[in-house]
Order: C-alpha cells, then sequence, then structure tokens
C-alpha cells in the first residue's frame, strides 16, 4: 500500500493572516478575508494552510505574545468566521495548520497576572521566577532573542521573570504539570473544531537547564550581529528534556486521526533531527530551515541536502522551507531570477515543501520607511537589518489601489511595483513566477518520482546542482544553474537522454535533450529514458 498521508504527499503554503486579506477595512488581514482567497490557493494547487497566530493578543509581538489560547482575536474575526474557514477550506481539500505558541504567553494572558500577584499564588509556578543574583542584578547572563536581557524585575513580588522574547512574552514553565496539562486541553480544543494540525513556535526553547547556568560566549560574535548571538544558548535552549514534552504533544495530535504536528527549530541538522524524537514519537515534520541559512551556492546546498538526507532517522519524513515571516524574502536574499531556481528547487526535492505567501509573486524585500516600522525587533536593535516588516507587506491581488488587499489603509507598505506583480496580472502572464510556480506544483503533484521518489545527488559544481528523483523506475533529473552564465554537467556527469518536463523560463517543453545546456539562472525538471 502507498503511503498517502497528507502532510508527507502535500505542500504547506504560509499565511501571515495581518497580511494576506483585509475583508473589513481596518488595513490588517483577517479570517473572512482568508476565506474569500480560498479559490486562489485551490488553484495554485497547495494542499495546507499554516496560519501564523490568530488568538486573542495584545500583539506586541503580532500575535505570538497569546493572551488567550483558545479564542479568536476580534480584529481577525469570530469563531463562526473561524469554523466557516475551516469548513470552506475542507471543502476544498484544503487542510488547516494553526500557530501553537506553547513556549511564552503575554504578559496579558490571566495566567500571567495571577502569576505575578504573590510569590505564593498557585499560578506562581506557571511561569519561570527567580530570586535576583547577589549584585541585585539578573539571576544570569542569558539575553532576549529580541536584544537586551531575558529576564524582567517584578517590583512588587521582587523576583525576576524569563522572556526569551520581549518582556510582555513570559516564558512559561514547561516543567509544571498543570501548565502542560492546560496547554494540551488548548490543542484539543483546536482538534475538536477540525483543525489538521499545529505549527508548534519555537519548540527547541520549551525546557531550559534546571540550575539556569550562564551562557558561555560565542567567540564568533561581532557587533554586526544580534544581541543573542553574543552567547551560545547552550543552556536557555535545546534541553534534552524537551523530548519528553514533545513525545506528550505528540501524544495529543495522536488522540486524533490524520493530524500533523510541526516543529519550528533553527538548529545543526544533528540536532534538528533528534525531534523526530525515538522512535518517531515526536514531531512530525521538524522544520528543516538549511534553505533560508545556507549561501547560494551549488556545492554548499548539494553538501547539505546529503547532509540532511543521511542524518534523517529510519523512516523520518524530509522537509523543505524556503521562506517565513521571520526571515528576508527568497527573491530578497538571491534576486528575482533566483528566485524561480530556488522555486523549482523547493518543489523538487524530497520532503514536504512549505511555501511563504507572496513569494510565488517574486515578491522582493519592502523597504519601511522609519515611521512606519512596526516590528518591536526593530524598534529594539533599530537599523541593522534584523527588523521583519520587510517580508510581511500585504499581499497583492490586483490593480486596484492598494493591491485589493484593503479599502482601508494597509497596516504596512505595499511593495512600490504592486500595479504589476500582483495575482492577477501574473496570472495573465504565461511565463510569471506566479505560473512557475503552480506548473510546478501540478508537476510534483503528477509525477510520484518527485512527490515521493528516493533522492540522489548527481553532481555540484559552484553553480551547478543536479540531482535525481526515483520511483518504480521513472527517473527525473533536476538541473539547476545558481549562475549567470550558460551551464551544463560536466565530462563524466552525463546523465543520459530524455524529455525536458519544464524548464524555470517556461519556454522549453517536450524537447528530446542528452546533455541539456542550461541558460542562465535556468532550473530544467528532465524525465529520463
Ligand atoms: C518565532 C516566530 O516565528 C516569531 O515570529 C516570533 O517572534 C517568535 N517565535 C516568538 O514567538
Ligand atoms: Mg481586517
Amino acid at each position: 500500500m502507498p503511503d498517502t498521508t497528507w502532510w508527507k504527499r502535500g505542500i504547506v503554503y504560509q499565511i501571515y493572516p495581518r497580511s494576506f486579506q483585509d475583508s473589513d477595512g481596518d488595513g490588517i488581514g483577517d479570517l473572512a478575508g482568508i476565506r474569500s482567497r480560498l479559490d486562489y490557493l485551490a488553484w495554485l494547487g497547495v494542499d495546507a494552510i499554516w496560519i501564523s497566530p490568530i488568538y486573542p493578543s495584545p500583539m506586541a509581538d503580532f500575535g505570538y505574545d497569546v493572551a488567550d489560547y483558545c479564542g479568536i482575536h476580534p480584529m481577525f474575526g469570530s469563531m463562526e468566521a473561524f469554523d466557516s474557514l475551516v469548513r470552506e477550506a475542507h471543502a476544498r481539500r484544503l487542510r488547516v495548520i494553526l500557530d501553537f505558541v506553547p513556549n511564552h504567553s503575554s504578559d496579558q494572558h490571566p495566567w500571567f497576572r495571577e502569576s505575578r500577584r504573590s510569590r505564593d499564588d498557585p499560578r506562581r509556578d506557571w511561569y519561570i521566577w527567580r530570586d535576583p543574583a547577589p549584585d541585585g542584578g539578573p539571576p544570569n547572563n542569558w539575553i532576549s532573542n529580541f536584544g537586551g536581557p531575558a529576564w524582567s524585575y517584578d517590583e512588587a513580588t521582587g523576583q525576576y521573570y524569563y522572556h526569551a522574547f520581549l518582556k510582555e512574552q513570559p516564558d512559561l514553565n514547561w516543567r509544571n504539570l498543570e501548565v502542560r496539562a492546560a496547554m494540551f486541553d488548548a490543542l484539543r480544543f483546536w482538534l475538536n473544531r477540525g483543525v489538521d494540525g499545529f505549527r508548534v513556535d519555537v519548540i527547541w526553547h520549551l525546557a531550559k537547564d534546571p540550575d539556569f547556568r550562564d551562557n558561555p560566549p560565542n567567540p564568533g560574535w561581532d557587533s554586526g550581529q544580534p544581541e543573542i548571538n553574543r552567547f551560545l544558548q547552550r543552556y536557555s535552549a535545546d534541553h534534552p528534556d524537551i523530548l519528553d514534552i514533545v513525545e506528550e504533544m505528540r501524544g495529543v495530535i495522536d488522540e486524533y486521526e490524520d493530524r500533523v504536528l510541526i516543529g519550528e527549530i533553527y538548529l545543526p541538522i544533528d540536532r534538528l533531527v533528534a525531534y523526530y524524537g525515538r522512535d518517531l514519537k515526536g514531531t512530525h515534520l521538524p522544520f528543516n530551515f538549511q534553505l533560508i541559512q545556507a549561501a547560494w551556492n551549488a556545492r554548499d546546498i548539494a553538501a547539505l541536502a546529503d547532509e540532511y538526507e543521511r542524518a534523517l532517522p529510519e523512516g523520518g519524513w524530509p522537509n523543505w522551507v524556503l521562506g517565513n515571516h521571520d526571515k528576508p524574502r527568497i527573491a530578497a536574499r538571491v534576486g528575482e531570477a533566483q528566485a524561480r531556481v530556488a522555486a523549482m528547487m523547493l518543489l523538487t526535492l524530497r520532503g514536504t515543501p512549505t511555501m511563504y505567501y507572496g513569494d510565488e509573486l517574486g515578491l522582493g524585500r519592502v523597504e519601511i520607511p522609519a515611521e512606519a516600522v512596526q516590528d518591536p525587533w526593530e524598534r529594539n536593535e533599530p537599523g541593522q537589518g534584523f527588523g521583519r516588516d520587510p517580508q510581511r507587506t500585504p499581499m497583492q491581488w490586483d490593480e486596484t489601489p492598494n493591491a485589493g488587499f484593503t479599502d482601508g489603509t494597509p497596516w504596512l507598505p505595499l511593495s512600490q511595483d504592486h500595479e504589476t506583480r500582483n495575482v492577477e496580472a501574473l496570472r495573465r502572464d504565461p511565463v510569471s513566477v506566479l505560473n512557475l510556480y503552480r506548473r510546478l506544483i501540478e508537476l510534483r503533484r503528477a509525477t510520484p518520482a518527485l512527490r515521493v521518489g528516493s533522492f540522489r545527488s548527481v553532481c555540484a559544481t559552484e553553480t551547478l546542482l543536479a540531482y535525481e528523483r526515483e520511483s518504480d523506475g521513472r527517473r527525473i533529473l533536476v538541473l539547476l544553474n545558481l549562475g549567470r552564465s550558460e551551464e551544463r554537467l560536466p565530462p563524466g556527469a552525463e546523465a543520459g537522454r530524455g524529455r525536458i518536463l519544464l524548464s524555470t523560463h517556461l519556454d522549453r517543453g517536450d524537447e528530446v535533450v542528452s546533455d541539456p545546456v542550461l541558460r542562465a539562472g535556468e532550473g530544467l525538471v528532465v524525465e529520463l529514458d
């Protein structure tokens, strides 16, 4: 029996809900907006949407500061709007994945308000409170991921609380079993409403060193890097006890049929794969961000694909991510031409692809004027390029004002070229990046070798990456030119005769080739004889 598990076969599309589609003119995207765009997603051909947080929140970190794990922020809509979004998505065979933010809540969550009331409040231990160091300073040298100390002092009770992110995002204490039970109930709340799974925020942060030892300095740090990098995160993250927690979380997911658990994890490959869990009882998909972090160089990418394949545990299903709301967009990192090559790579590598809304339009970095900055990280460590607003700007739908995103004033500016770079215009252009994404998705769906086949590196030079996918004797060769001049496989590496199924330039098809020449920035999918 072939394995038809949807999250292995399908393609995940990330929606940043503030920026996808506004339906009520407040300039901020919402659930009804997403619902009105489901036909587009079905047309594009993706299988699942992951929606960044939509829960009640003071929005200090745009929803990653949750004030109620079982509600919907009125700005995004109502519970009815949520239920009808799920219903209508399912009617189009689109799965719905929610963002679960277990490491920290908002400081406005009733649990934290209670926790800070007094040292012996029953909720005190739900968060991480410590006495000051002997000099009155913070309990250790841990730094917030957004800069500055990770401890804030609470005058009323004379202790510090820990926050890996903003001070408005106190870390929950996952060593406390009541916390686990309450959070697992929140998962069940949404699973009962029909959601198909979760992307778990900073899952590698869930347990910290019980002794809260100082982190060691990072010898590789320089002042151009975020402050968090001054120290190696040895004691503040990736603690071995996290695996037990993740296993329990997975147990909750497994109470339901056919749901998926995805973990956000920024760690080197050897540590990343630990999050599949013992006997694959951890996350189904620990997000693989290697393509986001890699230098755009064929040799490096081939090496990390091979390393990743080798590191996967027996039966562990791979996955690849090209962009998200925290990292500069792919077109901003590698340029417009190479973004097409990247799309072909994402959709032909072995494992579940996750794409980020707007990348299918080739959206680049949108410059945000100082007075329009929204991201708290940019505010904390300004002017150094860490801010995330440039990759969170509104989706561009058509030629109408604000590109059809809103009738009001968009919360972040649109990209300057929105009159030409939008869904409607790119749909009409047969060789647009949008049509390339659609064709790649269609090809992946129709080609078992791409969906489920084996992976083998064929060759990698500085600029040419070649790999083969194979299933049931059908062999697909993928050739990617990461350079600016013509390329062909080096002598000795020729792969044999075949038929071109797709070029990133969308102007070659059904051509029989034996040693194809790739134009600058061209990628080819070739079915070998
Ligand atoms: C990772 C999320 O993707 C990011 O947007 C957020 O700021 C941090 N976690 C904190 O929740
Ligand atoms: Mg709105």
